[in-house]
């Protein structure tokens, strides 16, 4: 009954959302609502109002951060002092940081003035805004502080939680709203700041930032890194742990434990083509080196684009390079995103539908347009499942996050209604113009932000209006659903598995199935076509013949065990169990957590292995899963 109510009260909450904010952003709204009002006009650009921090960025701007911190693992804390040199843009006698679940020290201004300052009382969303009063002569405000327990950007791992199992491991994830849990500062994308940090870590073990990066360990733990190219601040990032690196070519890269490098070398061996190729698209790649580090399964995303050095899960070392287009994926996003970002949160299909579009281009050039047409429909089934699913605000481009966590909001609709959005574009005006105009897109904007509503005026100018193209692109942006003019995918590699899948379906007998050749997307095609009217035997029988359960790939594992929990083939059990307590992507278990949610058996099943599993999820999948669960 709990999971129902949490459920029926999160969809009222969802559809409310601009009426009803809830209690405890209250706060936030009537800042933001007053910000509103005095909405400033510049040259040619309004003001964008960040709903999602409590910083007065927009008056006083941190554009620099100087780290000093030490990696503790007895106590599972960061601690240290950062320094922001600040640009007081109007006077202002206080500046405001973001911060959550942080412990605060003491606040320097000048490097030597002790400042006085206000930690204000925990809002559940947004944190504690911390007010320090400064001076006309403030040029640098810097805060000793330590993170604690709750910190919701550390993931802490024991030798056990990783691959080596000798040492521990921790690394940092700070898209959407995170990275003020581990760092005071002014959390919003709409700002961009440079940094230099030094970490200090336990003696054997190797730290990496989004930054130039070390090749091997030092005597001393302590490391130095700078990133001299303005970011946003999601993208700062750290990882700890017993790394080792292997370089690809002169420009790319791996680092991962001893025990998962040669294995992720041999994967991501083409990154040095998917740079060349990304180039040839878009324009030069401007972040020197592209590596990327897997990281242990416990990492709640497929990929994160941190800028020089893209954290991944280790569910893509499938051994056979099938699930490599993640990597295209996050090296997109080194142009859209890292150098031209979503301004507000509510802009994130600028972001990640850009990206898509970006990565399936890269994919095109590297394995065909075939290929890239497999990836573009089963994104189309994955857009067409989620429309389902979710209510209509949600299903919009532009987004209204007022009141929500930004994150309850990224779902395939940026992606995918992104992506087809700007395929539809491509297909009205011709690849060839739409990619002068992308290639222009990303120089003129690089190392800006910008907003739904900049993008959409850019466009016309540049495109539509030239090529005089006329677009519903108030229904593409602005409404629910899918417009009727969304491109059709035909993927012609996918012809032989539907073939396959008719002949199946007579009479479900599984040897009639030819499967020989069949690539991973192509088993995710036809293991998708598997109705709930399959029965258990016949479950059995797929297993008997592919061993599905067994599958060393994460991806055609995932999607055989939501089939089978849907109706209840019990074969996949101690696999379930261990997939489960290995793996924390969170893309993976939320839809089998929520298949099993929906029977009582199932919940209870559900909730048993998440007990014994949830010290192996970060905070961003635990959360998604104590929701689904109705723990929380
Ligand atoms: N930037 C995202 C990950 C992200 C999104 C983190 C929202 C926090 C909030 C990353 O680029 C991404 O999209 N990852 C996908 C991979 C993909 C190939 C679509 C993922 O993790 O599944
Ligand atoms: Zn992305």
């Amino acid at each position: 009954m709990k999971i129902v109510y949490t459920l029926l009260f999160t969809a009222l909450a969802f559809i409310n959302c601009e009426q009803a904010p809830s209690e405890n952003t209250e706060n936030t709204h009537t800042v933001s609502k007053e910000k509103k009002t005095e909405e400033i006009t510049t040259k040619n650009k309004t003001e964008v109002i960040d709903e999602h921090t409590l910083s007065n960025y927009n008056e006083v701007a941190s554009k620099h951060l100087d780290l000093d911190l030490e990696v503790n693992f007895e106590t599972k804390s960061i601690s240290g002092v950062v320094t922001h040199t600040i640009e007081n843009k109007t006077n202002a006698d206080k500046i405001v940081f973001d911060t959550k679940y942080l412990i605060i020290d003491k606040v320097l201004l000048n490097g030597s003035e002790i400042a006085t300052y206000k930690l204000a009382p925990l809002d559940e969303l947004l944190g504690s805004a911390l007010e320090v009063n400064i001076k006309e002569d403030t040029k640098t405000v810097s805060i000793y502080y330590s993170t604690t327990e709750k910190t919701e950007a550390l993931d802490w791992l024991v030798p056990s939680q990783t691959a080596n199992k000798t040492s521990p491991f921790m690394y940092t994830q700070g898209q959407s709203i995170f990275s003020r849990s581990w760092i005071p500062l002014q959390d919003t994308p709409e700002l961009r700041i440079t940094y230099a940090a030094q970490i200090k870590v336990p003696k054997g073990m190797l730290a990496v930032m989004s930054a130039n990066n070390p090749v091997q360990k030092n005597d001393e733990g302590v490391y130095k890194f700078e990133m001299t190219q303005s970011i946003p601040c999601y993208l700062l990032a750290l990882a700890v742990g017993d790394l080792e690196f292997k370089a690809l070519d002169d420009r790319t890269g791996v680092y991962a434990e001893p025990a998962m490098l040669e294995s992720s070398a041999y994967e991501l061996a083409d990154m040095g083509k998917m740079v060349d190729a990304a180039e040839q698209l878009y324009g030069p790649y401007q972040w020197e080196r592209f590596d990327v580090i897997v990281l242990p399964p416990s990492f709640p995303f497929g990929g994160m684009e941190n800028p020089r050095i893209t954290f991944a899960t280790p569910t893509i070392i499938a051994g056979d390079r099938s699930l490599v287009s993640l990597i295209a994926h996050e090296l997109a996003h080194s142009w859209s995103g890292n150098l031209v970002t979503n301004a507000t949160w509510n802009d994130f299909w600028l972001n990640e539908g850009f990206t898509v579009y970006f990565e399936r281009r890269i994919m095109e050039e590297i394995e065909g347009k075939d290929y890239a047409d497999m990836l573009a429909l089963l994104g189309f089934q994955d857009l067409e499942r989620t429309l389902k699913e979710l209510p209509p605000n949600f299903q919009k481009l532009r987004l209204n996050l007022t009141g929500f966590h930004p994150d309850d909001a990224m779902t395939d609709v940026a992606y995918e209604k992104g992506y087809f959005f700007l395929r539809l574009i491509e297909e009205k005006v011709g690849r060839e113009k739409f990619d002068l105009f992308l290639k222009e897109y990303f120089d003129v904007h690089k190392f800006q932000t910008i907003t739904t509503d900049q993008f959409l005026a850019y466009l016309d100018e540049k495109l539509l209006k030239p090529t005089n193209t006329k677009l519903n692109i108030d229904e593409w942006v602005n409404q629910p659903g899918l417009p009727e003019n969304c491109p059709k995918i035909d993927a012609v590699l996918f012809d032989n598995v539907e073939k396959q899948i008719a002949l199946y379906k007579v009479d479900y007998d599984p040897s009639v199935l030819k499967t020989d050749k069949w690539s991973t997307h192509e088993w995710l095609h036809f293991l998708r076509h598997l109705d709930n009217s399959i029965s258990k035997d016949q479950m059995a029988e797929l297993d008997a013949k592919f061993n599905l359960t067994n599958s060393g790939n994460s991806e055609i594992a995932a999607i055989w065990f939501e089939k089978s929990i849907n109706v209840n083939y019990r074969g996949i059990d101690n696999a379930l169990k261990a997939f489960l307590n290995r793996v924390g992507r969170r893309k993976f278990l939320k839809p089998l957590y929520e298949a099993l949610a929906k029977t009582p058996e199932g919940l209870e099943r559900g909730r048993e292995i998440f007990k014994a599993s949830k010290d192996n999820y970060h905070y961003v999948s635990s959360n998604t899963i104590e929701k689904i669960l109705g723990l929380k």
